[in-house]
């Protein structure tokens, strides 16, 4: 199982899990620092993983990836797209340099990663991709409009994978997390995130990753973490403008407006 943004949030918190449910575990991301740290973790629990260090928008890393992770363990069968950068800024002010970099790692990375684990998955016979796109995809808010793009980018590419590769034996979720408590907003490109940015929900990476774990085995197509993020994605398909109207008055909310 190939995880990427296993350092920290969300993706530390589903390679701990994953690890105790036995998996064998190919964990990247940037940081080999963080890396280290959490594979001392693991070996203490006695899990099988191979660290990684990678930028899933370097392609050459992105093959290394694959192929080190295929010739550790002999197969591979999950596909885990969670690394991810958030990017905060109004439309008219996003910088070009940071939208490049946001679909550097939201988008084209996970690409990167279908098509090379897809010759292993079509080898032997199926494979499971999870995209960790976003409640953005679905649903606009002010200041996120060059990450929400991305993600709706990954939102539709992991729906187009899913029709192409069903064929083959090939699952594809896609989540649409809302908030969670992680560093996240921290490392966000663009303007920093202020203190009361309205969330719909926050919860931890911890439920998150139980949340896509329990979704993924039941074989939910679109998973959501929190029952109102999945009554905002509902309201928002079926009654839009009612949708953009109740999230526009919860910003003039918090803003005094
Ligand atoms: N937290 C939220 O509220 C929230 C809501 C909706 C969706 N999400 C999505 O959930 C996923 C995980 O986010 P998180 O909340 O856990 O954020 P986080 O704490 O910032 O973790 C992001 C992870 O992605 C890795 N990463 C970032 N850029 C990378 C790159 N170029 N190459 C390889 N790895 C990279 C980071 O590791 P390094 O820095 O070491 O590379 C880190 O492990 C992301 O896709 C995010 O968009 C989060």
């Amino acid at each position: 199982m190939l995880l990427t943004g296993a350092s920290r949030g969300i993706g530390r918190a589903l390679a701990r899990k994953l690890a105790g449910l036995g998996a064998k575990l190919i964990l990247a991301a940037r940081s080999e620092r963080e890396l280290v740290e959490l594979g001392a973790e693991l070996s203490a629990q006695g899990a099988e993983f191979l660290l990684k260090p990678a930028d899933v928008g370097d392609r050459n890393a992105v093959k290394g990836l694959v192929e080190a992770g295929g010739e550790r363990f002999g197969r591979l069968d999950v596909l885990v797209n969670n690394a991810g950068v958030g990017l905060r800024a109004r439309i008219p002010e996003i910088r070009p340099d940071d939208f490049g970099t946001a679909w550097a790692v939201n988008v084209l990375g996970p690409l990167l990663l279908i098509q090379a684990v897809w010759p292993w998955f079509e080898r032997q016979g199926g494979g499971l991709i999870i995209n960790i796109c976003s409640l953005g995809a679905l649903q606009p808010a002010p200041n996120i409009g060059g990450y929400s793009a991305t993600k709706a980018a990954l939102a539709a590419l992991g729906a187009a994978a899913r029709l192409e590769l069903a064929p083959f034996g090939v699952r594809v979720c896609n989540v649409f997390p809302g908030s969670a408590a992680t560093s996240f907003r921290a490392h966000a490109l663009g303007e920093t995130y202020p203190e009361n940015e309205p969330r719909l929900s926050r919860v931890s990476p911890e439920l998150v990753a139980e949340r896509i774990l329990v979704g993924a085995a039941r074989g939910e197509r679109d998973i959501f973490i929190t029952w109102p993020d999945r009554a905002l994605a509902t309201l928002s398909r079926l009654a839009p403008a009612l949708a953009d109207r109740l999230v526009v008055r919860a910003f003039r909310r918090v803003q005094g407006r």
